[in-house]
């Protein structure tokens, strides 16, 4: 048997119905936002990961599913692909590309999936599938302004009470910006030259080259050195501080509660000043259900014009996970149950599930070979309230009969009414 994928899945129905549920939800938050969509491609340059995310990030050096895409004639260049481990990159990609400043659209959020070689675990998979957001762009947008870090924080706040999700918890930090990291990098270096022979392989290449990264270890034997090293906090310039500050007050105005927490830099070297997780107790160890914050000089580091942004996103197998809702209460069930009653009436039944189609009944047609026994049968262990029996006399006199598969009740139903009928609870 050909199996999927390790760390991949199948999305079946019922389940489909609550992911639907999600994506229904979350469009219409952003559309109260004013945020539009973009659909970028599934793949991209590896070179675009590279400079956007990193090269000493877990994600670009060690999660990455990179090929060598070979030119079709002998003279064509190969290129290196990759499939995209998130989205950010290729939407300020698109931004550059498309000139979309022009356009006046900074804001915009995507659906789909993104392709991690992660070790697959409860809530991790290879291919999973996020919801994000990203506001670009300079001023007169004014992405560079606290009061859209904010925005956007108490965006997600409003999208996750409409899903009915409680519990969770904001993490905020300040990661710096370019004028007061190299300072704390520094430091840092200077803090690590005494242990870092005692850290894991990856510390210690992290400490020459990019020592941000040790905080994203997850080696237990190394956690107490890292709880001895220098703090971000102490090292952000009056501009990241005040920055910071206001972002926290106009959360406290709107009230979103939050908590700071100094040693969260995320796993992506892009980020400036906020940074920020969600995460859920219901989760398990995978908990963080969102990631994002600012990243001011992206565009720049990709060719474009400065053009500050902040975004997020959502795990959304993770978002899915920590609905209460079932999938069976979110999900439509069929109406009526149109049996065929005789040789020759499939047609006749036909026209009658087209009729009520369009009056947005739901219907399973049947067959003219079914018994009528196997037609109740069929509708009641499909949980279908009724059974629309489509025979000869019925066809003619214009009546049909409309049977209550809980009840028993039948009834004769003119053939004008019976979409209002079998819509009617
Ligand atoms: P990230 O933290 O790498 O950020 O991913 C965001 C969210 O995606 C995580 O919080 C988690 O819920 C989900 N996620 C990540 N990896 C997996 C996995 N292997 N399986 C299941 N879910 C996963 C980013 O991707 C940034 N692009 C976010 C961002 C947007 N920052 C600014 N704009």
């Amino acid at each position: 048997m050909i199996k999927a994928p390790r760390g991949t899945r199948d999305l079946l129905p019922p389940d489909t119905a609550l992911w639907n549920f999600v994506e229904a939800a979350v469009r219409d938050v952003f559309r109260i936002y004013n945020f539009h969509e973009i659909r970028t491609p599934i793949f991209e340059s590896t070179e675009l990961f590279a400079r956007g995310v990193g090269e000493e990030t877990d994600i670009v050096s060690k999660e990455m599913y990179t090929w060598e895409d070979k030119g079709r004639a002998e003279s064509d260049k190969s290129q290196m692909l990759t499939l995209r481990p998130e989205n950010t990159a290729g939407v300020v990609r698109a931004y550059i590309e498309n000139k979309l400043w022009d356009r006046g659209l900074n804001k915009l959020f995507y659906i789909g999936p993104q392709f991690r070689r992660e070790r697959p675990q409860k809530g991790r998979y290879r291919q999973f599938y996020q919801i994000g957001a990203e506001v670009i762009g300079p001023a007169p947008s004014g992405s560079e302004s606290p009061a859209r870090d904010a925005e956007v924080l108490e965006m997600l706040a409003t999208l996750l009470d409409r899903l009915g999700i409680t519990g969770w918890t904001l993490e905020l930090n300040s990661v710096g910006c370019k004028d007061c990291r190299p300072a704390f990098n520094e430091a840092l270096r200077k803090a690590l030259e005494p242990v870092t022979a005692t850290m894991c392989a990856d510390c210690q290449r992290r400490a020459v080259t990019n020592p941000l990264r040790v905080f994203d270890c997850k080696v237990p034997a190394d956690q107490p050195i890292i709880e001895k090293l220098p703090r971000l906090s102490e090292f952000l310039d009056d501009a990241c501080r005040k920055n910071f500050v206001d972002v926290q007050e106009i959360l406290t105005a709107v009230e979103i509660p939050f908590t700071v927490n100094d040693r969260l830099v995320r796993g992506l070297d892009y980020y400036t000043r906020t940074a920020f997780e969600f995460t859920h107790g219901a989760l398990g160890a995978q908990n963080a259900i969102l990631g994002g914050g600012r990243y001011d000089g992206l565009s720049e580091a990709l060719g474009g014009p400065p053009a500050p942004g902040i975004g997020f996103a959502i795990g959304e197998d993770r978002l899915v996970m920590s609905l209460t809702q079932s999938a069976e209460s979110v999900l439509r069930k069929p109406d009526v149950y149109i049996a065929p009653l005789g040789v020759g009436m499939n047609r006749e039944a036909a026209r009658l599930a087209r009729e009520l189609r369009r009056h947005d009944v739901i219907v399973e047609l049947g067959d003219e070979s079914f018994r009528l026994k196997k037609a109740f049968e069929t509708a009641s262990k499909a949980s279908i309230r009724y059974v629309l029996i489509a025979g000869e006399n019925e066809a003619q006199s214009g009546a049909f009969t409309l049977k209550n598969i809980e009840s028993g009740e039948q009834i004769s139903v003119a053939r004008a009414e019976l979409a209002e009928r079998i819509r009617k609870r």
